[in-house]
């Protein structure tokens, strides 16, 4: 019989032990002749620290440690579950997807596996697939995961992104339910901001053809974050009949802290509604709103039964936010 809903029933993260905080990073900079400094970055990001994972260590390899957190916490093993989606834009290769390389690392092996592109947003679009995968009976126990090594598309040289992004990966389960869990999402993307940020290199003929590091117009990201952000979160609200007031978490992609100001004061929503990992995490694109949402539960903020908005912003532009019922 298929069920009405899907609920989270499970979340789980890992990060890579190397952890740096800005105070390594400025080091590690100077020492190839880039300037920067812990003041600029806590004032313009909010970030304090993030982690790397060291070389030879996939996306996959993040992954798989987040799911099987997340399949611990459901009271499920790897053979329970029927649908594994990644998010992520840094995968282990060209092809295969990284959800097929960590389905097998996972043991899961025969059930639908694919990834999600939408960068920063890929979390909330893959989440979003699930929850109709299993409403139609397609799934009925998922992994949805959000890994990424960005690491591995810094340009190092680029004080204006390097200092931004970490590597780190998040899970979640999501099961058929008879009592909602996801109440509605909002996604969308706008193809014409494709330049504003992007890593624009391709491999051809066998080597990489164009620039294969992330290249990113931090103000006019910023300004179509907080409207887009704001919009997605009322869209979703008014899907579901709800409003700011029935939030308990909003649970945001970790950009930038003032990013996540900016949406919380248009929603007006108080600050200590705001799970917040960027600080420590910096951004982890597709991986940063499990993460924060991992975070949130283990650390006994979000609690069963709250209702959570999760959003997302990032490269396409693509933007989107899910509402649900923990
Ligand atoms: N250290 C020291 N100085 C720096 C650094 C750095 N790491 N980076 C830039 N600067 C300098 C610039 O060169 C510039 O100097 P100038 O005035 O002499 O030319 C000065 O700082 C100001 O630069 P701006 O780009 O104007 O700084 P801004 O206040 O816009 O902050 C930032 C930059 C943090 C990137 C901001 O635009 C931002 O948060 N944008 C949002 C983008 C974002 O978060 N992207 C993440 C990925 S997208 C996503 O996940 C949604």
């Amino acid at each position: 019989m298929t069920r009405q809903y899907s609920r989270i029933t499970g979340t789980g993260s890992y990060l890579p032990p190397r952890r740096l905080t800005n105070a390594d990073l400025v080091a590690e900079l100077a020492a190839q002749g880039v300037e920067t400094s812990d003041d600029w970055i806590v004032e313009r990001t909010g970030i304090r620290a993030r982690h790397f994972a060291d070389p030879g260590v996939s996306c996959s390899d993040l992954g798989v440690l987040a799911a099987q957190k997340a399949l611990e916490a459901a009271g499920l093993s790897a053979q329970d579950i029927d649908l594994i989606i990644v998010a992520t834009s840094t995968p282990d290769m060209v092809f295969p997807s990284a959800a097929c390389i960590l389905q097998n690392k996972l043991g899961a092996n025969g059930c639908p596996a694919f990834d999600v592109q939408a960068v920063c947003s890929g979390f909330v679009y893959a989440l979003t697939v699930a929850d109709a995968m299993i409403r139609t009976g397609t799934a009925t126990k998922a992994l949805v995961i959000g890994a990424e090594v960005f690491s591995r598309i810094l340009d190092f040289t680029d004080r204006t992104t390097c200092v931004l992004f970490g590597d780190g990966a998040g899970a979640v389960v999501l099961e058929a339910s008879d009592t909602p869990g996801i109440l509605a999402s909002d996604l969308h993307a706008d193809g014409k901001h494709v330049g504003i940020l992007c890593v624009p290199g391709q491999v051809s003929g066998g080597v990489v053809q164009g620039h294969a590091l992330l290249k990113m117009d931090g103000q006019a990201v910023f300004k179509l974050a907080v409207g887009v952000l704001e919009d997605a979160a009322r869209a979703t609200l008014a899907k579901a009949g709800k409003t700011q007031d029935d939030i308990d978490w909003l649970v945001p992609h970790q950009a930038n802290i003032r990013i996540m100001q900016g949406t919380a004061k248009r929603l007006k929503l108080p600050l200590d509604k705001v799970i917040v990992t960027v600080d420590q995490h910096g951004n982890t694109s597709a991986a940063s709103i499990p993460l924060a949402l991992d975070v949130g539960v283990r650390s006994g903020k979000i609690k069963k039964g709250d209702t959570l908005m999760l959003e997302g912003v990032g490269g396409g532009f693509t933007w989107g936010a899910v509402l649900l019922n923990l």
